[in-house]
């Protein structure tokens, strides 16, 4: 998704997230400009900082800058606090994650 969808002057100075141009760095079309993975929630309040520069340091800054320039809300601090509880609540064990194991070559049976 496109992000920031509605630049903000404020929030550019404060964190430069519209600096690197997103996926267009790799195909140059102009449509890419600014796109980037929108990736999972799970786990969310255990991975700052934020966003593709991990410019932004705590996850209520995230949810703030989010409203303001994908949607163009100003979010009420009891708002932000709100949706953080239920970030919050998306807090469990990391998934486990195992490498494959290959199958053993003839030759290195030998040894
Ligand atoms: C209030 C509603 C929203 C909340 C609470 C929210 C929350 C978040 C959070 C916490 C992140 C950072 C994830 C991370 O860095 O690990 C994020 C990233 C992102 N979100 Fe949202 N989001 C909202 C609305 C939207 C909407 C409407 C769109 C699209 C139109 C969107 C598109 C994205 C994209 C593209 C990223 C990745 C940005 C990057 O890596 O630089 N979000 N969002």
């Amino acid at each position: 998704m496109k992000f920031p969808t509605l630049p903000d002057p404020a929030i550019e100075k404060e964190y430069k997230i519209s600096q690197d141009l997103g996926r267009y760095q790799v195909t140059k079309n102009d449509s890419d400009k600014h796109m980037w993975r929108v990736q999972s929630w799970r786990n969310v309040a255990l991975t700052a900082p934020y966003f593709h520069n991990g410019a932004v340091k705590t996850l209520q800054e995230a949810v703030r800058v989010m409203a303001k320039v994908q949607l163009n809300r100003d979010l009420k601090s009891h708002e932000i606090n709100d949706i953080v509880a239920f970030l919050d609540s998306l807090t469990s064990d990391f998934p486990k994650v195992s490498l494959p194991e290959l199958p053993m070559l003839k030759h290195e049976a030998l040894f």
